[in-house]
């Protein structure tokens, strides 16, 4: 196939910093796999980090590079995807503003979402006053979202469950773009739901940055291995020389199936239910598994490092080369809105 046939995928991630192995097993896994199947636009969306961190704009530029690292050195390939930064395509917010002309002001009031990133805010500042907290940028966030999806006609978005609400908002925002002006050139978007084997963070809660219980792709093996050795194991468990319940243990049991070999993993159970390993004795090896899982990932993450001018190149073409397309969507809107 061609690329033109080729169907169009468009994702996203705000850059909030250093990426998680959850993000690696769940959505870069999932990213490469069809980077070579569709065209695809992956955006680095710092638009959208900006409507909670406005006033926190200091690590802006670090982390978005440190997100082209995560991605690039776990094998999203520049030369099959295009890899952008959004605030580089001032396509997308005039794309951006004529849908927010369509948008009825209950859509972006409703946005399910917008509990949760109020909390997210407010629980890093002094200012309680919800009213200067939400800001008109945030209530716009959905509707930047289908601007991101709608900049390239993307047909498919794979995402997590966490943002069915948001595609949602975009297909009945496209819907109504296409009856007002009387079109059916913008596509609904439709969500590629990933079957995201679940990470849990080492205290056994979701993994998170925001909840300090997350390995990074980028932690070095000694960071590893003493967060691994802090994750919680079977609860029931007290004594070394008590037999344990492998189906008990909420973190490092799933890793092991994760992470190791089919055998290795049974072997590991084998010896905890015997008692024949305490905890510690499983972590210690869970660490050497998890260390040699990521080598290489890490290795090409600190090669990229130190050569962070080819990032920024790399970033640099693919934001070009997402003008170029977006400008042929934006165009396209103009005409069909009548604009002068
Ligand atoms: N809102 C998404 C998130 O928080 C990130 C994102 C921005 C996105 N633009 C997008 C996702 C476009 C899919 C498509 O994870």
């Amino acid at each position: 196939m061609t690329e033109n046939t080729k169907k169009r995928i468009m994702s996203g991630m705000r850059p909030t910093g250093k990426l998680h192995i959850g993000h690696y097993m769940g959505v870069l896994q999932n990213w490469i796999d069809l980077q070579n199947k569709y065209d695809c636009f992956f955006c680095i969306a710092d638009w959208h980090a900006l409507t909670t961190k406005f006033d926190q704009t200091q690590d802006f530029k670090q982390n978005i590079r440190e997100v082209a690292l995560d991605w690039l050195a776990s094998g999203i390939n520049s030369e099959t995807a295009t890899i952008y930064v959004q605030s580089l395509v001032p396509q997308t917010a005039e794309l951006h503003l004529y849908f927010s002309m369509v948008t009825p002001q209950n859509w972006v009031e409703r946005d399910p979402t917008l509990k949760d990133m109020v909390k997210i805010i407010r629980g890093d500042r002094e200012e309680k006053d919800i009213s200067k907290i939400v800001s008109y940028g945030l209530l716009g966030y959905p509707v930047l979202q289908t601007a991101d999806i709608l900049s390239f006609n993307a047909e498919l978005v794979p995402v997590g469950k966490d943002q069915l609400a948001h595609l949602e908002f975009s297909r009945d925002l496209v819907r109504r773009f296409n009856y007002v002006y009387k079109t059916d050139y913008l596509k609904e978007p439709v969500p590629k739901l990933t079957e995201i084997p679940l990470l849990k963070g080492i205290d056994g809660q979701k993994m998170g940055k925001s909840f300090n219980n997350d390995i990074k792709i980028s932690d070095s093996e000694e960071i590893t291995t003493k967060k691994i050795m802090q994750a919680i194991t079977d609860r029931s468990r007290i004594k070394k020389t008590d037999p344990g319940h492998p189906e008990e243990c909420e973190v490092v049991c799933p890793y092991y199936d994760i992470f190791a070999d089919k055998k290795t993993a049974e072997e590991a159970k084998e010896k905890c239910r015997k008692a024949e390993w305490g905890c510690a004795d499983c972590k210690r090896n869970l660490a050497v598994i998890l260390n040699d899982y990521f080598k290489a990932v890490r290795t090409k993450r600190s090669e990229l490092e130190q050569n962070i001018d080819y990032v920024d190149s790399i970033l640099e073409k693919g934001s070009q080369k997402a003008r170029e397309e977006a400008e042929i969507v934006l165009k396209e809107v103009k005409n069909i809105i009548q604009m002068y």
